[in-house]
């Protein structure tokens, strides 16, 4: 048991290890095994009626089956759960597969409409709009969401900082406007370091773990933090819809874990840096960064958040075509979906990460986003401004 005062670094290095040095290892080892010993047929029923229906497993029961539970997955669980200061977690193959698993729940639960607060990931977009799971959606933004909730709304879903504009959302006041109505806030460019939106009364936090969580950009997966109660749901949904974590994908996510405070604080040193640095640059109409003057109206960070994040956006001047010429000059940085990597990559949202957006919520031509890595600050100056300067050419 780890004492309940411990620190968020200490937490990070030690959550979801429990029993690991008292098998004799040092780390976790991997268990590939997709079925589990059954010590009686009646142990072997029980198991499977305790996990099919959403619970976590009982000491002395068999795992039964990798799609109901997996040891390694539970590790990971519990220590992102222990970080964003939530009663549980439930992991899945990707960050889509947690959302559309929440989106499953609502909707069989008879309150399929969804307030969804723009700007939103692309993809969290686009399965709103459409509808293809069974919900319907009213686009609000934080002043309306207490307007948009109807006797039907099973879900207030936001994003802070939000993607692509960086935008922070207050996360306190949509709680309240929400009322009875949980509160999924997609928690994957703060992370728990900066931001837990469970004590601002969030119900559900969202992590697409391909990102900052495992944090090198090799390993899929998705995870909700949340109560007991909706955990129980969401397992029972992933166990009969398939959605797993790969048992090497927790491991390597649950490893991420352990340096997430050291690399978050890292990256975001170096996006404030580089953003300042930015600002004011003669080819960028804007540069959008929490962290800069004016950019944090409400005054979130430091009450909601303990920092700006290490995600930038460039405005270019000259729009589309700058864009796309700005992502053909950079050296250093590759030129890539994705975020929350060691490595710095840049994407045109527009074009990309927001392509199935509706025009009016779409991001401008003219942006580019900015995933800054543990790279030296002055390297991805020189890299960044010289790309500029070849935009500025032509
Ligand atoms: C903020 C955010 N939420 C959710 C997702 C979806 O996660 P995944 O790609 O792991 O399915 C992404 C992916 O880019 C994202 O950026």
């Amino acid at each position: 048991m780890l004492p309940h005062n411990i620190r968020l670094e200490t937490l990070a290095v030690h959550a979801g290890m429990e029993g690991v040095l008292e098998s004799g290892q040092h780390v976790p080892s991997i268990d590939l095994s997709t079925t589990n010993p059954l010590p009686s047929i009646e142990v072997g029923g029980d198991s499977y009626e305790n996990l099919a229906t959403g619970n976590p497993i009982i000491e002395g029961h068999s795992a039964v089956y990798q799609r109901l539970w997996q040891p390694g997955v539970a590790r990971f669980e519990d220590g992102l759960a222990a970080l964003e200061g939530a009663e549980a977690a439930v992991a899945y193959a990707s960050g889509m597969a947690a959302m559309a698993a929440v989106l499953i729940s609502i909707a069989s639960a008879g309150r399929p409409h969804v307030v969804g607060v723009r700007p939103l990931y692309g993809g969290t977009d686009h399965v709103l709009d459409n509808g293809l799971l069974g919900t319907t959606v009213t686009w609000a933004d934080a002043d309306s969401v207490a307007d948009a909730i109807q006797s039907d709304t099973g879900l207030v879903v936001i994003e802070s900082p939000a993607n692509p504009t960086l935008e922070l959302v207050d996360i306190r006041k949509i709680v309240s406007a929400a009322g009875d109505v949980p509160v999924l806030v997609d928690n994957t460019f703060a992370t728990p370091v900066l931001q837990r939106p469970i004590e601002f009364g969030a119900t559900m936090v969202l992590h697409s773990a391909t990102k900052y969580l495992g944090g090198h950009g090799d390993v899929m997966g998705g995870v909700i933090a949340t109560s007991e109660a909706h955990a129980k749901t969401l397992r029972n949904i992933r166990a009969l819809t398939g959605g797993v974590l790969h048992p090497f994908a927790a491991y390597l996510l649950h490893r991420g874990l352990r340096t997430l405070p050291l690399r978050v604080r890292g990256q975001q040193e170096t996006a404030g840096e580089l953003a300042r640095r930015l600002d004011g640059h003669p080819a960028l109409a804007r540069v959008l960064y929490p962290g800069l003057p004016g950019q944090d109206p409400a005054g979130l960070i430091g009450t909601q958040s303990a920092g700006a994040g290490s995600l930038i956006a460039l405005d270019l001047a000259g729009g589309y075509e700058a864009a796309a010429k700005f992502t053909e000059s950079v050296k250093l940085i590759t030129h890539a979906v994705s975020l929350g990597g060691i490595d710095t990559l840049v994407q045109h949202p527009a074009s990309l990460t927001h392509r199935p957006v509706a025009s009016e919520a779409k991001p401008g031509a003219g942006v580019v986003r900015i995933s800054v890595g543990l790279e030296h600050v002055d390297d991805l100056m020189n890299d960044i401004t010289a790309a500029l300067d070849e935009v500025s050419n032509g």
